[in-house]
């Protein structure tokens, strides 16, 4: 039996609203507040905050999983929904699969991981089967070659393994800039739902052609390392905001970068690192709000310059 879920209850909710309209790429609000934006191959709109678990590999112990769960949610309670891991976070998807279930939340989450493994066909195979019986899913929503690894071979197979119904969409991934060659050959090659990849006020260089790219072909951005890992907090300091961003509703710096990273056109989500729940709001902050237009982007990379 489908069970009705927030994400279908919402759907059929901004429906009723004419808030969906087909083919539209507005963005639209959750009753929150939170900013939704569509995925283009299939219409559906997620939250544009999600969370990136790369630090979320603690092992079993009930003490270090605590502050997770606790992050975890109140991400959920803010109206979050898209999370982002990897088998290679150490023991991230069976941490995420165990605190999902405890909390019980998994209908109401967009659940994304990855592929990584370049021994053929069989090997990722297994990959993508222990990723689904870590996160204790049915369907995987994104399954994404990490880091363009063996992408020649791995994405037919993924989308080989999409038309089985296993995931329900497909991507590609990559936090460098010297892989952006690469990526955009994948990227003509391939009709892929998502690309996700490293965009800050730090690192523009995905701008120049990947985002408009994506935008063109019709591919969902997922952006990562928006905080470049966290460093860009050292550069900023303790520096006070600049007056100008409360027209923007801006209360912190984080999210100022975020702001930023989300207001490029093509961006869809992102998915800032959080294990802490005062990140967490701190983070929620940026996806309600005014998003900077095309002047005020500007603005903020000549701020951000002269740092
Ligand atoms: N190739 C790939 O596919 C790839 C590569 C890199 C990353 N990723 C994905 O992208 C996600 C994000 O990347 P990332 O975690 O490396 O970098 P990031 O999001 O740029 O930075 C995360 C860091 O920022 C801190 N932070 C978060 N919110 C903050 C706030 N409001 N104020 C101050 N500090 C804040 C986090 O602290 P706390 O942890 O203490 O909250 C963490 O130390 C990863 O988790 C992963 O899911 C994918």
């Amino acid at each position: 039996m489908h069970r009705i879920t927030r994400r279908d209850f919402t759907k059929t909710a901004l429906a009723a609203g004419g808030l969906l309209a087909t083919g539209s790429a507005a963005a639209v609000a959750e009753p929150a507040g939170v900013i939704r934006r569509r995925i283009p191959s299939s219409g559906e709109a997620i939250p544009i905050m999600g969370l990136g678990t790369n630090r979320y590999g603690v092992g079993d112990s009930p003490d270090a999983r605590a502050p997770l769960r606790d992050a975890l949610a109140r991400f959920h309670e803010l109206g979050g929904t898209v999370i982002d891991t990897a088998p290679s976070y150490r023991t991230s998807e069976s941490v995420l699969g165990d605190l999902i279930r405890d909390l019980d939340i998994r209908q109401d989450l967009f659940i994304a991981t990855k592929v990584d493994r370049d021994s053929g066909r069989d090997d990722s195979l297994a990959q993508t089967r222990n990723s689904v019986r870590k996160l204790q899913v049915d369907t995987i929503d994104l399954m994404q070659v990490h880091s363009l690894n063996d992408w020649k071979n791995n994405i037919p197979l993924l989308r080989e393994l999409k038309q089985d119904g296993r995931f329900r969409y497909i991507g590609l991934t990559t936090s460098r800039s010297s892989q952006y060659a690469e990526m955009e050959k994948a990227m003509l090659k391939h009709d892929l739902d998502f690309i996700q990849i490293d965009y800050s006020l730090a690192q523009r260089e995905a701008a120049e052609r990947l985002l408009p790219l994506a935008a063109e072909r019709g591919m969902a951005v997922m952006l990562n390392r928006t905080f470049g890992g966290g460093r860009i907090f050292q550069a900023v300091g303790d520096r006070p905001l600049p007056a100008w961003t409360a027209e923007l509703q801006i209360t912190s710096w984080a999210q100022f970068l975020l702001k930023y990273a989300l207001s490029h056109p093509a961006a869809t989500v992102a998915i800032p690192g959080m294990t802490k729940t005062r990140h967490v709001d701190d983070n929620f902050g940026a996806a309600r709000g005014p998003m900077p237009d095309a002047g005020q982007r500007e603005r903020m990379e000549d701020f951000f310059d002269a740092l």
